[in-house]
């Protein structure tokens, strides 16, 4: 595996060579670092499958540079252009209409008639796709189901074979996977995933008159990452609502709090100093995989959010998902 690291022109033209030749690259975003193959071969896409360990029924987000790209493969009707306008470059995926002429491989979208998209904000990532151009299938650099990765070294650690290079853009900004926004062609929005883009901000763009995010049924999930069990480390996760610690914990189990807790005991655990959950969600995933690796440590004890609100709605639903064992 190569390590590509300096941020550079150097580092992102050997990326871009790479994944034209059909390699994989994993690739920073500034929600999560990405696994990514030329959209458009699909045997490279059929690798990122295999080495994820993911069915082929979920599919994949198409990480593009520029807008004109979005219409070629998409539908793209006032409200999709409204959120792409609004917030893009960012952490929001669209879910499109295909279109017909649509040059990506149905694998990609795993058959189905419409397609995720997205122009990523991390610079690195960004720079790689203006220059190269091509559009980039990837789904999180982690194996199926579990933590996703927020750090270039998450990445070498849990997907030891088959990843050709590590383009090295250092720790996401976010650290928590972008919202998903499914928009059909009458114009109607629905929330497939909360990400850092929360329903509130979503909804101040005009064009949007609601968000439907009512759940779907979660055995025949619209998108696959909203599976009841995901981004799961592989210790047992029990969860405690905000403020409600007992005090009483095993020797062998890590406590989690969302904040620094005023005297800290040797189990204890913090995602952030300040409490705030852009720095909460920007920690979670790390100190999550920090914990399973952690040989002291047989479960964990984790509190969660109250506030279902902004960004807390995507940190709650990973801790729900991350407690919540596979069928
Ligand atoms: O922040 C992110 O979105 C990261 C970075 C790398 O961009 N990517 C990511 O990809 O989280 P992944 O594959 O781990 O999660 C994408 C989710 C999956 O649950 C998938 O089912 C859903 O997006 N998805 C993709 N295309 C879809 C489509 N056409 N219809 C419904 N769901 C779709
Ligand atoms: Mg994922």
């Amino acid at each position: 595996m190569e390590w590509l690291r300096g941020g550079n022109v150097a580092a992102r033209t050997r990326a871009a060579e790479l994944l034209r030749r059909g390699k994989l690259v994993a690739v920073p975003t500034e929600t999560v670092y990405g696994l990514a193959a030329l959209a458009e071969d699909e045997s490279a896409v059929r690798k990122i499958f295999s080495v994820k360990g993911r069915p082929l029924l979920d599919p994949l987000i198409v990480h593009l540079g520029s807008f004109e790209q979005v219409e070629g493969f998409c539908e793209v009707n006032p409200v999709a252009r409204a959120l792409a306008e609004r917030f893009w470059p960012g952490p929001l995926t669209l879910v499109l209409p295909r279109r017909a002429d649509c040059p990506i491989p149905d694998l990609v979208s795993a058959g189905k008639p419409t397609l995720g998209v997205r122009i990523p904000a991390h610079p690195l990532l960004r720079k790689l796709l203006c220059e190269s151009q091509i559009p980039l299938a990837a789904p999180s650099a982690n194996p199926f189901g579990y933590v996703s990765p927020t750090r270039p070294e998450h990445v070498a650690t849990s997907l030891t074979n088959g990843v050709d290079a590590i383009l090295d853009g250092g720790p996401c900004e976010h650290g928590l996977e972008s919202t998903i926004l499914n928009v059909s062609a009458e114009g109607e929005v629905r929330l497939l995933r909360p990400g850092p883009l929360s329903s509130e901000e979503i909804l101040r763009v005009p064009d949007v008159r609601s968000v439907d995010s009512r759940r779907s049924d979660s055995s025949r999930p619209d998108a696959p990452g909203m599976l009841k069990s995901h981004y799961r480390p592989r210790k047992p996760v029990h969860l405690f609502p905000k403020g409600e610690f007992s005090g009483d914990s095993l020797e062998s189990e890590a406590v989690v709090f969302l904040k620094r807790p005023t005297h800290p005991r040797e189990n204890d655990f913090w995602f952030s100093e300040s409490g705030q959950a852009e720095e909460i969600g920007r920690n979670l995933f790390d100190l999550l995989r920090q914990l399973d690796a952690h040989p002291t440590f047989a479960s964990l004890r984790i509190e969660t959010p109250i506030s279902d609100t902004g960004i807390w709605r995507a940190i709650r639903d990973r801790l729900q998902r991350a407690a919540t064992p596979p069928d």
